[in-house]
């Protein structure tokens, strides 16, 4: 049985923690699931109920940089864009004896953020010790930006789920890490800040990773990631829809004023990179629910038409194109 907790509710949810249990909770990207990320055991468990293998390593959650530096060595130059850029960011350190080892899946190095969020902030205070939190879905499937996306797929296999609103920003911490002279950042994986961003605000040279050895040290981005229950098609003319619905049961998400949005089976992803970054793992749900409903003994698909090719929508882009093409696993 899972417990639904009240935000407000957090003294008691803490405490399931201390006791090994996993809660998931809000953060401002996507609801986490939470373990200790001291207790190896209860570490084990986070993977357990998400399905997921054991050779993806876990971010680990801290309330605020003078915790992290509890735990981690804390070089200047990362300690400085932590503290300029506070959302939405995962950085690798050198991993840390005080961190269990199911955390790091194998790896030298360890994922460490402080969210902004001030519920999970405040959540991970009151249970005093660092949270292991991948994002809080079953392994492949969208990541949840509501709690009831949470219960859809995790009910009966964790503690409790705090009951809070959708999150603000709706995808997935940029995780970056130094380049080897700590003259510039490698993004593992893109995510809510932008390299445009990162680039602005660091004032550092920002690339993604692209070379063998880098996307060694990316390990989520080998897995197959964010799929609904349908096939997934990016609509990239949009003339081409007739041919691709032909006969079919579909849900068009859209993003340009060529569709109705009063269409019963059309969702509007919004109009700009803020809104269809908030809005793309909902919507993948929302399609995935209008299709399970539907009697329809023809084939169901999910149809995205294409985003614009900037860097500000890049993260959100790198998420539709992995829901459609699939992956190892
Ligand atoms: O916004 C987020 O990052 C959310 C919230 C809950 O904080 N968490 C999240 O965790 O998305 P997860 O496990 O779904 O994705 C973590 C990503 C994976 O791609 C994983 O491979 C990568 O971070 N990662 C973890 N540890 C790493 C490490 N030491 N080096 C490189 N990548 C790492
Ligand atoms: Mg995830």
């Amino acid at each position: 049985m899972t417990k639904l907790l009240k935000e407000s509710q957090h003294r008691e949810a803490a405490q399931i923690i201390r006791d090994g249990g996993l809660v998931a909770f809000r953060t401002e990207t996507v609801y986490g699931l939470g373990a200790d990320a001291t207790n190896d055991e209860a570490v084990k468990k986070i993977f357990t109920a998400k399905g997921r293998p054991s050779s993806n390593p876990l971010i680990v959650h801290f309330h605020s940089i003078k915790h992290l530096k509890q735990y981690f060595d804390l070089n200047p130059e990362i300690e400085r864009i932590l503290r300029l850029i506070t959302e939405a960011l995962t950085v690798t350190l050198p991993a840390s004896d005080m961190i269990a080892k199911s955390v790091l899946a194998g790896h030298a190095t360890a994922a460490v953020r402080i969210p902004s969020c001030k519920f999970a902030r405040k959540f991970i205070r009151a249970c005093g010790v660092p949270i292991a939190a991948p994002s809080a879905n079953t392994s492949t499937r969208p990541s949840p930006t509501d709690w009831r996306a949470v219960q859809d797929d995790l009910e009966g296999k964790i503690n409790a789920i705090m009951m809070g609103r959708r999150t603000r920003i709706g995808i997935e911490s940029t995780v970056i890490e130094m380049q080897d002279k700590g003259l510039g950042i490698n993004i593992l994986r893109q995510g809510g800040v932008s390299m445009k961003k990162l680039r602005e605000q660091t004032g550092l040279d920002v690339k993604l990773a692209t070379s063998p050895e880098e996307l060694q040290k990316s390990p989520g981005t080998r897995f197959k990631h964010y799929s609904p229950s349908y096939p997934i098609h990016i609509l990239t003319d949009f003339f081409d829809i007739m041919g691709l619905t032909y006969q079919k049961e579909y849900v068009v998400i859209g993003y340009s004023n060529h569709f109705n949005y009063t269409d019963k089976n059309i969702l509007y992803i919004g109009k700009n990179a803020r809104q269809a970054n908030a809005n793309l793992f909902y919507l993948l749900r929302e399609a995935e629910r209008i299709l399970n409903k539907s009697k329809s003994k023809k084939d169901k698909i999910i149809v995205i038409e294409d985003l614009p090719n900037t860097d500000e929508y890049a993260s959100v882009r790198e998420r539709v194109q992995k829901a459609s093409i699939g992956g190892d696993k």
